[in-house]
């Protein structure tokens, strides 16, 4: 097993949210994983199995976070590793992660889907495994923060809260829980292709009709949300938490401000604050 100590991140309660909003929110802390993203479980998962089968390498398309993921599994693993970003899209702190740990950073004048047609072309042809969340190592090895919850809290929370971008982790939590699922209440980009918060700048996500049955099973509902809206719920959880995630991140919280919820709310923050200076300059004025 590739490990770097994943996984088995706090789960913090957050009276001063829950007093604003309402209802008990309880923050998930992906940002404390290894290469500060809920990435690194899936990534254990599927960089172990693709060394177990003999890869010449691993190759992923990202928008940051699975690439510096990627990156650092594959060092630890002593596979080579390529990632393929879309130009210029990618926040600054995690284009250091991936290089620092040696992985060969393709940027490419596209898109992230472009980026992620690109990723499964290489592997195909030169035998390199895909870690994209299509594959369902990184899926099953990510459902592992579902199971984490019900134990830190001692039962399945009524609402489970997340950003949305190409729905890998809404599938991966869906089958964590497995039959008792929590509401799913996702927050989305209402401008999937341009906005601020760069991880989840996804214009067509890979997984939309696993989503939608997520969605349909469990009585959820995916809220479009401002930037002014995901801007507001990130500095919110940071000046009045102390938890400083990336932005897209915040999303989650800024779809439970927006919508209708009731009980005890999990909150996944899927990424850390110091990936994005650029964002962080805008945060601290
Ligand atoms: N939050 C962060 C910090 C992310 O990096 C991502 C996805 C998401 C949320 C959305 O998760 O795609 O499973 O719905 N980042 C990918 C990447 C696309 O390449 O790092 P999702």
């Amino acid at each position: 097993m590739i490990t770097l100590g994943e996984g088995n991140t706090p789960l913090l309660p957050a009276p001063r949210l829950s007093e604003r909003l309402g209802v008990e929110v309880w923050l998930k802390w992906e940002g404390a994983n290894p290469t500060g993203s809920f990435k690194d479980r899936g990534m254990a998962v599927a960089v172990s199995r693709a060394l177990e089968r003999g890869a010449a390498g691993v190759v992923c398309a990202s928008t940051g976070n699975t690439a510096a993921s990627c990156a650092a599994y594959a060092a630890r693993a002593g596979l080579s590793a390529v990632v393929i970003t879309p130009r210029g899209a990618v926040a600054r702190g995690k284009v250091a992660q991936a290089r620092a740990t040696g992985a060969d950073v393709r940027e490419i004048d596209g898109t992230f889907e472009e980026a992620h047609r690109e990723a499964r072309r290489l592997a195909e042809d030169e035998g390199f495994v895909n870690v994209n969340s299509i594959n369902p190592d990184r899926i099953e090895g990510q459902s592992s923060a579902a199971r984490e919850i019900v134990q830190q809290l001692g039962r399945v929370p009524d609402v489970l809260a997340l950003p949305y971008g190409g729905g890998g982790n809404t599938v991966a939590y869906a089958s964590g829980f497995g039959e008792q699922l929590p509401r799913f209440v996702l927050g989305e980009s209402e401008r999937r292709s341009e906005t601020f918060a760069s991880a989840i700048r996804i214009a067509d996500p890979v997984h939309r009709i696993e989503v939608g049955r997520v969605l349909e099973r469990s009585g959820g509902v995916c809220i479009p949300l401002s930037e002014e809206q995901i801007e507001s719920a990130w500095r919110l959880v940071a000046h009045e938490e102390g938890v400083f995630c990336e932005p897209a991140s915040a999303a989650g919280i800024a779809a439970v401000a927006a919508a209708e919820v009731h009980g005890s709310v999990v909150c996944v923050l899927t990424g850390h604050g110091l990936k994005d200076p650029d964002a962080t300059e805008r945060i601290a004025a």
